[in-house]
Formats: C-alpha cells, sequence, structure tokens
C-alpha cells in the first residue's frame, strides 16, 4: 500500500509544501519557511536496490552504470529510472547530488561534551548561499526538528560549561573560534518537549542552509540512527 501523502506536522509553520520540482527550486526561503518539501509517491522496489547491493563499505556512493547493471526485476528497474531522473533534475540546475547506499555514518568520539556527527541535529553551513536538498528513498528516513524546538548546544550552560573546560581558557573571542571550528555551534539539542519529525520516504526536500545573511534560522535535521540489522538507507544528497 503507498505511503500516506505528506503533511507537515500540526502547527509546523516553517515547512512549506510544494507541488513540483520547479517550485521546489524556485520558491525563495522567506517569511520563517526554511523547509520546502515536494512530496511524491514512487512507484518501483527501492529496497531491491539495497538488497542487491549486499553487504559493503558504511557508505557506498551508486554511480550510474552500478545502477544499470544491477539484477533487477520490473519494479526495481522503474526504482533505478527514478534515481537517475531526480540527480538529472538536480545536474540540470547545476547541482551536483550524490546517491549513497548507507550502512553507518563515522561517530563521535565517546564522551565529547557536544556530539559533532550527523546523529546529532544539526545545522548544514556554507560560507556562501546555498540550500541542501535531500531525499530517503529506502531505509529510515532524515529526521528534522523544528526551530523552536531546538537550541544550540553552546547556548546551553552546561553544554558551554563543559565545552570551556575541554578548550581550557576563558569564554572570549579564542574560545568562539574554536567553537566555530570544531563544529560546536551548528549542532542542537531538542528541547525536553519537542517532537522532531520524519522528512518521509520518496519525497525530496530542499531545505535552508546557515550562511552569511541567510534571509531565515537554518534547517535543523539529523540522520536517523540505524540500527543493528535495520536495512541500510539509500539517500540522495546534493
Ligand atoms: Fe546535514
Amino acid at each position: 500500500m503507498p505511503p500516506p501523502p505528506f503533511r507537515p506536522p500540526p502547527g509546523y509553520a516553517r515547512v512549506r509544501v510544494v507541488g513540483s520540482f520547479d517550485e521546489l527550486v524556485t520558491t525563495p526561503f522567506a517569511d520563517g519557511v526554511n523547509a520546502l518539501c515536494w512530496p511524491r509517491t514512487l512507484a518501483g522496489d527501492f529496497s531491491e536496490i539495497v538488497a542487491q547491493l549486499g553487504d559493503g563499505e558504511d557508505i557506498t556512493t551508486l554511480e550510474e552504470a552500478r545502477l544499470r547493471a544491477l539484477p533487477l526485476s520490473a519494479a526495481g528497474r522503474t526504482a533505478v529510472a527514478t534515481l537517475l531522473e531526480d540527480q538529472q533534475l538536480l545536474r540540470a540546475r547545476g547541482l551536483s547530488p550524490s546517491l549513497d547506499c548507507i550502512r553507518r555514518y563515522p561517530r563521535d568520539e565517546p564522551g565529547a561534551p557536544v556530539s559533532t556527527d550527523v546523529y546529532s541535529f544539526h545545522a548544514d553551513s556554507a560560507t556562501a548561499p546555498t540550500d541542501t536538498y535531500l531525499c530517503t528513498y529506502a531505509g529510515a528516513a532524515s529526521e528534522g526538528l523544528r526551530h523552536e524546538e531546538a537550541r544550540r548546544c553552546v547556548d546551553v550552560p552546561e553544554l558551554r560549561a563543559a565545552l570551556l573546560a575541554r578548550f581550557g581558557g576563558p569564554d572570549n573571542g579564542e574560545f568562539r573560534d574554536y567553537l566555530r571550528e570544531h563544529c560546536y555551534d551548528l549542532h542542537y539539542v531538542p528541547i525536553p518537549s519537542a517532537q522532531p519529525f520524519s522528512f518521509g520516504l520518496g519525497h525530496l526536500w530542499r531545505i535552508a542552509v546557515e550562511y552569511p545573511d541567510s534571509p531565515v534560522p537554518p534547517c535543523v535535521h539529523r540522520a536517523p540512527e540505524t540500527l543493528p540489522g535495520q536495512p541500510p538507507r539509500l539517500l540522495l544528497i546534493s
């Protein structure tokens, strides 16, 4: 049975749903909207692709030739066609999408006061205007957190104190440089009542990135935990 159509979680004014790829790429981020979602119910069997890839590296980037060489059913081939079309759409806009089969991402060293791996809620950042596009086709979907329900780790007094202790100096400009260099300032914790939401499967998202003079706050998001025994994820990211 196809999944229900995507609806933004109640009260989530920062997601705007769009009706086409063109609308997804041309709608400006404004009025606090920092995530655009083009909801889709995709035909084809994406799980079959993942199953055919078998065991492999933690992260495998899938090139067109590899996808086309997989021994697939008609449903699997339909899924491949969609994977290639999505990349083509993004490339035609000058973007550089990557399609990855993800078994696990690298994790932080244990004991760090603030986690800075992608399993931790974070904002993507850049020095110039840009956006992140993403779509989960199979496996666990990426997760988002409303800006109102997110606090920067460096603004949480206990976490800031722990980072300061690790830095070993006063809370000054050098410390702020240290926070930036280690990406501590890009990571967030949910407030106790927060309700993170799923980006769902098949929907193509464009989310706001933190860069100088961005008109909206960045869209806080994270990779889902991949538990032992769970199938790998199939993720498009640009
Ligand atoms: Fe990210």
